[in-house]
């Protein structure tokens, strides 16, 4: 059987591979230390729960319009409308199965065989194979993504670009010029943006999260803005994500999702009202300290570790060290199998992140994990440097 190119040519989550291995380690009676999640370690706060369950119990358990419950698309089009100081209407908003599935139907419905697509890097892992999986080619920048990397990529005939603030894997928030130099750099080209906003209320900087619309609001027009329930709210089980974006390209990533998955879970999606409507802003408050007290304690232990530099994140729940061990021939996804066997700690390589000499640390975990985790990091990046 001859199978399709384009899936052929996708690699598997490195992330996903990664947690599952240190599952598997750990059910087989290993101690380990899993800094590798992607996704918060609290439970879902009580008063969504509830509005699942009362969804449950109220037989809300049918089919639903595929694109989402209209309750949900106009709390969003409203919160986000307000958030950014723009004007969305429900037919702007699509419900997904999850922030990923919508990112992946708004690429497929924007994207043409061979389309070029500016991703920055370091990137989350998904974004080129999403590319990829629609026929069209991810570029990347030389470096970080700037000003003069989107005018140079625009003159190469790219047609999109990704922009993840707080970004995953370095939990990076531009400054507001910084902001302003994409903003001007993508306004003077045609390119669609995807602006994924997934971490957008886990930054730690008074100051909040620049973003493009905020500088040039005529762009958009050919923006979507993607966002979800899944890491603010501790759901990542859930599945619920959503954008907005210009009507044509909700409609068309709405018939992808229509012939695909239908509806994403009926349940899930009053139980995400909930959250939007500010059921739980009390715990998501909480959880933002959490996150904020531990974004601390693992900065400061990775401080007295030799043998890595890392910048402070101001948002996201990862740090991106890069290994000063071995700086020309640091291969991390063979680093992080060692760190898993040897020291029984879970990171992700940088390799996945297409940041070759970078390793991703989470901090979605107990301060006792951390701690530990730290030193055991600590231990083994000294017996590394000195044999
Ligand atoms: C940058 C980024 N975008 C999107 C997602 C997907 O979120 P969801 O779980 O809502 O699909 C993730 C999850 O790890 C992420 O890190």
């Amino acid at each position: 059987m001859d199978y399709s190119r384009s899936a052929m040519s996708l690699t598997p989550s490195v992330t996903l591979q990664l947690s599952a291995k240190a599952r598997e380690l750990s059910r087989a009676g290993r101690d380990i230390i899993s800094l590798s999640a992607g996704q918060p370690d609290f439970s879902t706060p009580i008063p969504i729960a509830e509005a699942g369950i009362d969804a449950i119990r109220e037989g809300k358990t049918g089919y639903t319009a595929s694109t989402g419950i209209p309750e949900l698309k106009e709390a969003i089009a409203e919160q986000y409308s307000r958030r950014r100081n723009l004007h969305w209407l429900p037919s702007n908003v699509l419900v997904g199965c999850g922030a990923k599935h919508n990112l992946a139907n708004l690429v497929r419905a924007a994207i043409n065989p061979g389309d070029k697509v500016l991703l920055p890097r370091p990137f989350w892992v998904s974004y080129p194979e999403m590319v990829k999986a629609s026929g069209g080619i991810p570029i990347f920048p030389e470096e970080c993504l700037n000003g003069s990397e989107i005018r140079k990529a625009a003159g190469e005939g790219a047609v999109g670009v990704f922009l993840n603030f707080p970004s995953n894997p370095t939990g990076f928030v531009p400054s507001i010029s910084f902001m302003r130099e994409i903003a001007d750099a993508i306004a003077e080209t045609d390119m669609w943006i995807i602006s994924d906003d997934i971490y957008e209320d886990l930054a730690y900087i008074d100051s909040g999260v620049p973003h493009i619309l905020d500088f040039h609001p005529f762009l958009q027009e050919r923006t979507a803005v993607v966002s979800g329930v899944s890491k603010t709210y501790a759901m990542t089980g859930w599945r619920i994500g959503y954008s907005l974006a210009c009507s044509e390209w909700t409609r068309l990533a709405g018939f992808l999702q229509a012939h695909s998955t239908s509806n994403p879970c009926s349940i899930s999606q009053w139980a995400a009202l909930a959250a939007v409507e500010g059921k739980a802003t009390r715990e998501k408050e909480e959880m933002h300290r959490s996150f904020h007290m531990r974004r601390d304690l693992i900065c400061e232990l990775l401080a007295g570790v030799d043998g890595l530099e890392f910048k402070k994140p101001d948002g996201a729940f990862y740090v991106f060290p890069r290994l000063l061990t071995d700086p020309q021939n640091v291969n991390t996804n063979r680093f992080c199998s060692e760190l898993l066997f040897d020291a029984g700690v879970a990171v992700i390589p940088g390799s996945a992140f297409g940041a070759e000499g970078y390793i991703r640390i989470s901090f979605a975990a107990s301060a006792d994990d951390i701690r530990r985790g730290i030193h055991r990091l600590r231990e083994f990046l000294h017996r590394r440097l000195n044999t």
